[in-house]
């Protein structure tokens, strides 16, 4: 057993997301393509009399700390499944924005069962973990994998996909978040003949060959409308974006955090110093995608 275990866990963009209606289980069919991009957590596990979560970084005022928290439900499903009992510390150093839109409390989720599975030596394979990361919500097995794939069913069921390049992103983290149940209730509200969600050929063509142009062109997001009525001061931050010089601009998943592809890194850093010096938007951080899904960086043996 070691003494402590540290995971690394990336962000993600939806560079597709087409949504269908909702179903009788109230989840929605999705065409997801995920891209997983460069903003990290990291969740560190180490054997404790109870299972406790501990968070640090911005936004980690607004974290649950209790049982509701994804990183603690993945130590107790994991632990259940191998009949041992969950008592763990799982701290969680935070760089995704928090309610934003990027899949942070996903990522963590998938962390801190990487990381349990690395401490207690339960020793599950690839099918179980991405089994558990399902029932933790429809985004977790996409943090465990990373790289680019196509999500359907609500988002669980996912094919790999190749990316042929890097591709420059900026974020730009909104004063506020949203609830995605409340993004997808407008969703329903606005689009009430949804048609079955399709992943777009062009676009996956785009991210085969790592065209930042053609991807640009091709980029889009259902929920983006329904965000935008919850939240209608992002269309300023996209305004701003797109006139610095991004190819694309887009709330990222049920937002309120607002996405921007740009043609390089110069480029990169020139729409992220806009959107700062602007006041639309909290912060604006630059990442690269594709990104590795969760990793183990550390592992410390027992002493
Ligand atoms: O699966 P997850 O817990 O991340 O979903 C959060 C909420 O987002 C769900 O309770 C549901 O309201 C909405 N959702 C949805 N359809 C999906 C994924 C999420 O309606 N495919």
């Amino acid at each position: 057993m070691s003494a402590s275990v540290t995971v690394r866990v990336p962000a993600k963009v939806n560079v597709q997301l087409a949504v269908g209606a909702a179903r009788p289980d109230g989840f929605h069919d999705l065409a997801n393509v995920f891209l997983a991009v460069g903003l990290h957590d990291e969740v560190t596990a180490t054997p404790a009399d109870t299972l406790r979560v501990t968070c640090e970084g911005p936004g980690s005022d607004q974290v649950p700390l209790d049982r509701t928290n994804l990183a603690a439900r993945a130590a107790e499903l994991l632990a259940a499944r191998h009949g041992i009992a969950p008592d763990v510390h799982l701290h969680i150093a935070k760089d995704i924005p928090v309610a934003g839109g990027m899949a942070g409390g996903s990522a963590d989720g998938a962390a801190a069962l990487v990381a349990c599975d690395a401490l207690w030596g339960t020793h599950a394979s690839r099918a179980e973990l991405l089994d558990i990361c399902a029932e933790l919500g429809s985004d977790v097995p996409f943090s465990l994998v990373g790289g680019a794939a196509l999500g359907t069913g609500r988002g669980e069921k996912l094919q790999p996909l190749e990316v042929g390049g890097t591709f420059h992103w900026v974020f730009a983290v909104a004063d506020g978040g949203l609830s995605t149940p409340a993004v997808y209730r407008e969703f329903d509200r606005l689009t009430p003949d949804a048609p079955a969600p399709e992943a777009s050929p062009a676009l996956l063509e785009a991210l085969r060959t790592g065209d930042a142009e053609a991807l640009a062109a091709t980029v889009t997001n259902d929920l983006q409308p329904a965000a935008l009525s919850l939240f209608p001061a992002l269309r300023d931050t996209l305004a701003t974006g797109t006139a610095a010089g991004a190819l694309a601009a887009l709330v990222s998943g049920s937002g309120p955090t607002t996405a921007f592809l740009t043609p390089d890194a110069p480029s990169a850093q020139k729409v992220a110093a806009a959107l700062t010096a602007s006041g639309t938007c909290r912060t604006a951080r630059v990442a690269t995608a594709p990104a590795q899904g969760a990793q183990i960086i550390r592992s410390a043996p027992k002493a």
